[in-house]
């Protein structure tokens, strides 16, 4: 024990050695158990300044299950995944790619929000990437959350959810739009770009037309 580092996530998070929401998950029941379950989190320090748990929302038998990142700014006010201008954003892309929104459950790897206050732009919370720790540290959510789903097609939206699901030698830019195996149970995987790079992006017509068309390979795969 003396080798430990002090725990930095104040009272009740796990020491820095052990992030991890394993403790924190419920051992029986579904999807609404384990939300439940997923709003006192504190399996790792990022609970702390977030507002809340943003835990993965839709249809709880969906056929097409999406991994984004991590909350934004909207979504940890608004306790619900994809709700801000990433999300207007995907849902256009999605019924124009094909895919019915009421035929999806859209997720986070991380559930809660990590940013940096930056003061000389009024203290806008400005987001931050998350680290491979507390990657880990979410992932028995996500692995509850698609057990339970049980869905056909996985799509990766952006590079850390391609990573969490892939690997880290994954890349955006060369498996980007193609079905790939999930090597851990029977689905598919689809990776694509995360829907904000069309919102950053100069030209945001094109950027947005791959994203649609990664997508349909995700509704051929349905088909
Ligand atoms: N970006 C994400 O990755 N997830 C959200 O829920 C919102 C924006
Ligand atoms: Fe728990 Fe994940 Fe939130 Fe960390 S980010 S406290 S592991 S829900």
């Amino acid at each position: 024990m003396a080798s430990r580092t002090e725990p930095d996530g104040g009272p009740g998070t796990a020491p820095e050695d052990a992030y991890t929401a394993e403790p924190f998950l419920p051992g029986r029941g579904g999807l609404p158990a384990l939300r439940k379950a997923a709003a006192g989190c504190r399996g790792c320090p990022l609970h702390r300044d977030a507002t809340q748990t943003v835990f993965g929302a839709g249809n709880d038998h969906a056929r097409v299950l999406l991994v984004g990142e991590q909350p934004g700014d909207q979504e940890d006010r608004q306790g619900k995944p994809f709700v801000g201008p990433a999300g207007k954003v995907l849902t256009r892309a999605l019924d124009e790619a094909g895919i019915d929104p009421d035929d999806t459950y859209i997720t986070n790897a991380v559930k809660h929000f990590k940013f940096e206050l930056v003061p000389a732009r009024g203290k806008r919370r400005i987001h931050k990437a998350p680290n491979l720790r507390e990657l880990t540290a979410c992932r028995p959510w996500l692995n509850a959350e698609m057990r339970l789903v049980d869905p056909d097609v996985i799509i990766a939206l952006g590079a850390t959810a391609g990573k969490a699901l892939l690997g880290p030698s994954f890349r955006v830019t060369k498996q980007r739009g193609m079905l790939l195996p999930y090597e851990d149970r029977g689905e598919s995987v689809v990776a694509t770009i995360h829907p904000s790079a069309v919102l950053r992006a100069d030209d945001r017509d094109a950027v947005y037309e791959g994203l649609v068309s990664d997508l349909r390979i995700a509704a051929q795969a349905l088909s």
